[in-house]
């Protein structure tokens, strides 16, 4: 049996506007690279070989939940040596810490021999996630990351979800202003009660979403992506998003939203170009308040976490 393995988990955006909690797509412009050494004895050993700081202490590491989930369901002892070799950046909205929990059960599963379904995978991986959202368990991010294409949650208790491969024409522009908003201060803010007029629009709007994406259907996936519960709460922490929407959709965006819990925007369109046109837009906007901004362009992924060596 091996006992060494690596992988890439990709880079994942949460809610898709209006699908908090439930919704959530992989992306292959950036990820994770992981690999992990599996050998007789006990414990977790974490060794950080990337740009970027990780919590001092295993204990307060997203993977060790989902490690420990996984070793007590298998029923095995064993010490794990993990090298963080490549990191999506920490707090940048783009599910950096569900691919540090997605990237720990696809590369124990694998040195278990498999065991495991991808579901159960995204169970595991969510026990991890839920550190970084104080407590709240959600697979918005980890199951993207973890079987690609676009997933809808169906149902947390029992878990249930469907996987919706990316239509041919899409493509997103993200922008990282380099600012700190925290996911679990980010649901903070959030009421415990919603209006029924804001319900009926958003689950319209979910509904819209899933056929679009389903029929291929930009046009319907555009007007559909729009977050009508969360988004006016949360925009407070993104300098000018209204302002920035506007310009994005007069040059020809067909959605906007927060990705994830922010601070990190994307823009939806319909071919690189347009998605290179929004980047520049996106930086320019957040440069013009002072912020220093990453933009990429992204592509879906439809692979998802996989082993590369
Ligand atoms: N659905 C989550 C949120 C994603 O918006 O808080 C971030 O973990």
């Amino acid at each position: 049996m091996v006992n060494q393995v690596t992988v890439f988990v990709p880079a994942s955006i949460a809610n898709l506007g209006c699908g908090f909690d439930i919704m959530g797509m992989a992306v292959e412009s950036a990820g994770d690279i992981l690999s992990m050494e599996m050998s007789d004895g006990d414990g977790i050993e974490i060794i950080n070989r990337t740009d970027y700081d990780i919590p001092a202490s295993v204990e307060d590491n997203v993977m060790t939940p989902s490690i420990r989930a996984m070793l007590a369901a298998a029923g095995v002892r064993k010490h794990l040596k993990i090298t963080l070799m490549c990191k999506i950046m920490p707090g940048s909205g783009i599910g950096s810490s569900a691919a540090s929990a997605a990237g720990a059960v696809v590369a124990l599963n694998t040195l278990l021999g498999n065991r495991f379904s991808e579901k159960e995978m995204i169970e595991f991986a969510m026990e991890g996630e839920a550190i970084s959202s104080g407590g709240a368990r959600h697979a918005d991010n980890v199951a993207p990351a973890i079987i690609g294409g676009i997933v809808l949650i169906c149902s947390y208790s029992p878990f249930e979800y469907i996987r919706i491969p990316f239509p041919a024409t899409f493509c997103a522009a993200i922008a990282h202003p380099r600012i700190t908003v925290k996911t679990s201060e980010s649901r903070a803010v959030l009421p415990k009660e919603i209006p029924l007029k804001g319900a009926i629009l958003q689950w319209a709007n979910v509904g819209g979403l899933v056929a679009g994406f389903m029929n291929g259907d930009m046009g319907l996936v555009g007007r559909s992506m729009r977050d009508v519960i969360v988004e006016p709460y949360r925009k407070q922490f993104i300098p000018g998003f209204d302002e920035l929407r506007e310009r994005l959709f007069e040059a020809g965006a067909r959605a906007f939203n927060i990705s994830g819990s922010g601070p990190s925007v994307f823009a939806l369109c319909d071919n690189v170009k347009k998605a290179e046109e929004l980047c520049i837009i996106m930086s320019e906007h957040f440069q013009s308040k002072g912020i220093d901004a990453d933009a990429l362009v992204a592509l879906g992924d439809n692979r998802g976490a996989r082993v590369i060596f």
